[in-house]
């Protein structure tokens, strides 16, 4: 199953992003895929905000990873919100320990992460984000979801 939404503006990602923070868990990991440029921060902001993180949330690039701190009725206290753009190598990715990291309330976003997903060590969710011609961008969610948690997805496309 793949859920698809069309964004017309940066706006509207961060709103896609908000209503998708709605289908996590705790122990989530979702991969945010897509070419330079197209969306993938934008989106985490959104999820961010769905998820009830007040500090600002930027683009983890240099860093590789950030914390922060949630506030929500999903049991999901942090999220871990990580760029694998730079990385030499996917010991690199494993020694970040991101699978570990979500286990017990926490979830992660992982810009890049389909470059590294065999280390994840678990079933994760996709987000791929498509330039259209007209800039805006279409989101397609796939992977691990199971059928009791997509409501929130239902003003989405599904194909
Ligand atoms: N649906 C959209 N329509 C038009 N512009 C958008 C849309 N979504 C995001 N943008 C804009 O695209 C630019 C890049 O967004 P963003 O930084 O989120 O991309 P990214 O995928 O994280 O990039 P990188 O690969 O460098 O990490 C920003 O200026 C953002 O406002
Ligand atoms: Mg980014």
């Amino acid at each position: 199953m793949s859920w698809r939404r069309y964004c017309a503006s940066a706006e509207d990602t961060q709103g896609a992003g908000h209503a998708f923070a709605r289908v996590l868990r705790p122990g989530d990991v979702v991969l945010l895929s897509g070419q330079l440029g197209n969306g993938k921060t934008t989106f985490a902001q959104g999820v961010a905000r769905g998820l009830g993180v007040s500090e600002r949330v930027t683009s983890p690039t240099f860093t590789m990873v950030r914390q922060h701190e949630c506030v929500n009725d999903l049991g999901i206290t942090t999220l871990h919100h990580a760029d694998v753009y730079r990385v030499e190598s996917l010991v690199e990715v494993r020694d970040l320990a991101l699978g570990e990291l979500v286990e017990e309330s926490a979830v992660a976003l992982v810009e890049w992460g389909e470059i590294a997903s065999t280390v994840f060590g678990r079933d994760v969710m996709i987000v791929d984000f498509l330039l259209e011609e007209d800039e805006g961008r279409t989101l397609v969610v796939s992977g691990a979801l199971t059928r009791d948690r997509t409501a929130p997805l239902d003003q989405w496309a599904s194909p």
